[in-house]
């Protein structure tokens, strides 16, 4: 088979897997490779069982891969015969020396860039998927212009809005695609390209483009936009639950408001994800970088509130159990991120479960595709926690349960029968505010939802 062309993408994780997986499989005439360093994943996403649990992208696979959709290990052979290579390695806050824990650690990004340069052989254009500081565009030129080869490459920013959980919705439908480009003729070129790509699914109004630096500064910010929205109602429950307010109905009341919109307005233990912090950090850190203090410190303050609002789920636990965790059995009902995802990177579940065990709680956890991660994140720590796939059989003799994903599994469980195999009096924390309180309390628990009065029988 002759494509019309081919495609690299460098990174096959959590967005270059879906994000290929989808253009492979809405444009059948390219042919679309994607390369990682790390061959159990490659063996994974070749194999039955993909890596990362993401509902649809199973059907997705199976349809493209093969046909014109291809995983490999076959990095410097990729880059050769491609015509545009995305990037879409991994970009985590770095963990030492300048920017200590805040500013992108870009050494992945940097030596994807000395490969490319390395191996290339012909013109490409290169796709920045990977969520990156202000201006990195500049330095990935700077390294691909150093051998003189530099007028072979066109950069361009595409930054990816997915949410895990539902990955495959927003590939196919998304809000909007945007693509960042120098606006010279090969620049603009370049962007068309791209845009043509995207144009086989996605209606032409919702693909919008930009100068580089503004795409790349909005993937900053649309992230810190939505973790401020969800840091506003956390700060907010800590208030109902002092007032007797409840935060669902301010949510709504507030949410209605069309200025201001319904969505991410959920009150929680705290957001995760691998990139909320990590993004709103790189921007903080932009920011002081650039001498903007203030502007620093504003958005410092959305990842304060997640923090607090961590903190203090544990501690109202301790609270309402009689300041007293020693020998206690408490449940993790949860511990991936969010619902429909197996990811647990910085979930506030591994706070709380580090937390519950510095008060010498017994831990339980369970999670219907979390358990993997949750073992792996608990390493240090794995002694002292076990986990049971059964909710049912987690809560079996536990004083407490604590609702950390809102799992929809979560939602219809028999609480009747699982009050009968607790230890009483029996405790529950529904950090995601997903189960009917008044009917567990009717049931015989004690319930502390997030920013709502208690339901006690003390
Ligand atoms: P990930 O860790 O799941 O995947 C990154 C992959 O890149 C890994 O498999 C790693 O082995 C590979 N890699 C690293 N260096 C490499 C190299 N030199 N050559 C080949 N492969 C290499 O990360 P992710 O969640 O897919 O995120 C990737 C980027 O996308 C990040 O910048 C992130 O901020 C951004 N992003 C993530 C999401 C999300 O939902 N996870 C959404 C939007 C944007
Ligand atoms: C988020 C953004 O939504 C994506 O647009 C972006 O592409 C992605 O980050 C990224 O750059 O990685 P994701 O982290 O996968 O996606 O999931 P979200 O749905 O945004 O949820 C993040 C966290 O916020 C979860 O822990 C979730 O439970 C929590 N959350 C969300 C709340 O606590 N309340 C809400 O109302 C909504």
């Amino acid at each position: 088979m002759i494509f019309e062309k081919n495609i690299l993408c460098i990174g096959a994780g959590y967005v270059g897997g879906p994000t290929m997986a989808m253009i492979a499989y809405k444009c059948p005439q390219y042919k679309v490779t994607v390369v990682d360093i790390n061959p159990a994943r490659i063996a994974e996403w070749n194999s039955v069982k993909l890596p990362i649990y993401e509902p649809g992208l199973d059907k997705i696979v199976k349809k493209a891969r093969n046909r014109n959709l291809f995983f490999s290990t076959e990095i410097a052979q990729g880059i050769k015969t491609s015509d545009i290579i995305f990037v879409s390695v991994n970009t985590p806050t770095k963990a030492f020396g300048a920017g200590n824990g805040m500013a992108a650690d870009l050494q992945y990004w940097e030596k994807t860039a000395r490969q490319i340069l390395q191996c290339s052989e012909s013109p490409k254009i290169i796709v920045e998927k990977s969520t990156l500081p202000v201006k990195t565009a500049q330095a990935m030129e700077k390294i691909l212009k150093s051998n003189g080869n530099g007028d072979q490459f066109e950069v361009l920013s595409n930054p990816e809005f997915l949410a895990e959980g539902t990955a495959i919705n927003d590939l196919m439908n998304p809000d909007r695609i945007l693509i960042g480009s120098h606006l010279t003729d090969k620049g603009v070129k370049a962007r068309d390209e791209l845009v043509k790509i995207y144009e086989s699914w996605v209606p032409k109004s919702r693909i919008i483009t930009s100068d580089i630096w503004s795409s790349e500064l909005s993937k900053l910010a649309s992230n810190a936009f939505l973790a401020q929205r969800i840091s506003s109602i956390n700060s907010l429950s800590a208030l109902c639950e002092k007032t007797d307010a409840d935060i669902t109905n301010v949510s709504q009341a507030v949410g209605m408001d069309c200025r201001i919109g319904n969505r991410f307005l959920n009150a929680s233990v705290g957001f995760g994800g691998s990139c909320f912090k990590k993004d709103i950090l790189n921007l903080v850190y932009l920011c002081r970088n650039y001498g903007l203090n203030e502007v620093a410190e504003f958005w410092e303050g959305v990842i304060r509130i997640n923090e607090y609002q961590k903190k203090r789920f544990a501690l109202n636990m301790l609270t309402a159990m009689f300041n007293t965790l020693a020998g206690k059995r408490i449940c993790l009902y949860g511990f991936a991120f969010k619902a429909d995802t197996g990811d647990t990177r910085e979930s506030p579940a591994i706070f709380l479960a580090k937390r519950l065990i510095e008060e010498k709680a017994e831990l339980i956890i369970t999670d219907p595709e979390a358990l993997k991660n949750a073992k792996e994140n608990l390493r240090e720590i794995s002694g002292e926690v076990t986990f049971v796939e059964d909710p049912y059989e987690a809560a079996n003799d536990c004083h407490a349960i604590a609702i950390v994903t809102e799992w929809n599994l979560y939602k219809d469980l028999d609480y009747e029968k699982i009050y009968r195999s607790m230890i009483k009096p029996a405790f529950i924390f529904d950090g995601r505010n997903i189960i009917d309180h008044q009917k567990v309390f009717e049931i015989g628990f004690n319930v502390y939802p997030i920013g709502k009065p208690a339901l006690t029988h003390f």
